[in-house]
């Protein structure tokens, strides 16, 4: 990966904005710019320099994982705030930017206290805004983040038997996922039958399979550095016409945005055809959640595919990025279907990262 490279993206944003440097405190930001992949360690940039401050936990590790960077270990006894101050009064700055999604007020405060001739400078989504957009290492790592995902589902998928219960396929999942090359999950498995599958973020319980027809889990790997977020609602016996009116609508308004999909439409325009497919079925109150959001370092990170916010521009798709299409009718007292994909935007269109059967009839579990 081009850490350099990243960080020449980052100096030319914080040009344009006149910014003369940014505080990067982000974990995965952090990671993004430097290939550092440890904790409590921030990276200082400004418009003549950069460096990572670190503590002697971690100063081996990143001497070996960013040896380009200029690194700086907190002494033991001095706090954090103490060496970042040092830090950024060395870089001489008069300004610098903050994130201000991501410190805490009190941390803000004390930083403030201790640099009272450098302005903080709030900012949001810099770095998140570099991430959207996927270099091609990236992709591959997120494919691979979503093979093992799917080996792991198949594994389970083949030894399903009726009397077992969530928490027996959340652990089974999490189990294969190892057994594929995984670190682990990407977010704890949601295993939820029956009317449980009308919560959309269920925790899966000790209960069996069989109390319901209908069986949604969503769960992703975590392979490393990149995730990847799937769901397949699985049906347990025999369908009604309801339920198989249900599984469908959410198929087609799944597979109707993913068709939309392409560079320069905007991530509410495809969020706004699967909901009109659903909202046509009656069901639009019943969609309470945003269509998709793109994945990659994080499990949740931009663009999110929902309908548009107040104050908020539209944000087009590009190239490069990846992001999850995963439309969910919840009905109360009945049940939820779901269906999550990993799609990546093309120059002329989109892929499908993900290739688990997903049609009414795989679906059935005899
Ligand atoms: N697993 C959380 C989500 O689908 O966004
Ligand atoms: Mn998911
Ligand atoms: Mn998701």
């Amino acid at each position: 990966m081009d850490y350099a490279g990243r960080r020449d993206r980052l100096c030319r944003l914080l040009r344009r904005l006149n910014l003369q440097g940014l505080l990067v405190t982000d974990r995965l930001n952090v990671t993004y710019l430097t290939g550092f992949t440890g904790e409590d360690s921030y990276l200082l940039i400004w418009t003549e320099g950069q460096l990572l401050l670190t503590d002697a936990r971690f100063s081996q590790q990143a001497q070996e994982e960013c040896p380009e960077l200029e690194l700086v270990v907190r002494p033991v006894g001095s706090t954090m705030l103490e060496a970042l101050g040092r830090a950024i009064r060395s870089a001489r700055v008069g300004q610098l930017g903050i994130e201000a999604e991501n410190v805490s007020v009190e941390f803000f405060d004390r930083l403030s206290f201790r640099l009272r001739r450098v302005e903080l400078l709030k900012t949001t989504g810099l770095v998140e805004q570099l991430r959207q957009i996927k270099e091609p290492e990236e992709v591959q790592r997120i494919r691979q983040a979503v093979w093992q995902a799917e080996r792991a589902f198949r594994a389970m998928w083949a030894t399903l038997r009726w009397e077992k219960t969530e928490l027996d396929l959340a652990n089974e999942l999490e189990m294969y996922l190892r057994q594929f090359g995984a670190r682990g999950s990407s977010f704890p498995p949601i295993v939820a039958c029956g009317e449980r599958s009308a919560w959309p973020h269920a925790r899966p319980m000790p209960i069996p399979i069989t109390t319901g027809r209908l069986l949604l889990v969503d769960w992703g790997a975590n392979e490393g550095l990149y995730q990847s977020d799937l769901t397949r609602t699985l049906i347990v016996g025999r369908i009604s016409a309801k339920l198989g009116r249900l599984y469908q609508v959410v198929y087609q308004a799944q597979q109707r945005a993913i068709g939309a999909i392409r560079p320069g439409v905007s991530a509410q325009q495809v969020d706004a055809v699967a909901r009109r497919v659903i909202t046509q079925a009656g069901w639009g109150k019943r969609f309470g959640h945003s269509l998709g959001h793109g994945i990659g370092l994080a499990v949740h990170e931009g663009p999110r595919l929902g309908p548009l916010r107040r104050n908020q521009p539209e944000a087009l798709l590009r190239p490069g990025m990846v992001v999850t299409v995963e439309p969910g009718v919840y009905l109360p007292g009945f049940g939820g279907v779901r269906i999550e994909d990993v799609v990546l935007v093309t120059r002329t269109g989109c892929e499908l990262l993900s290739s688990l059967p997903k049609s009414l009839e795989e679906m059935i579990l005899q």
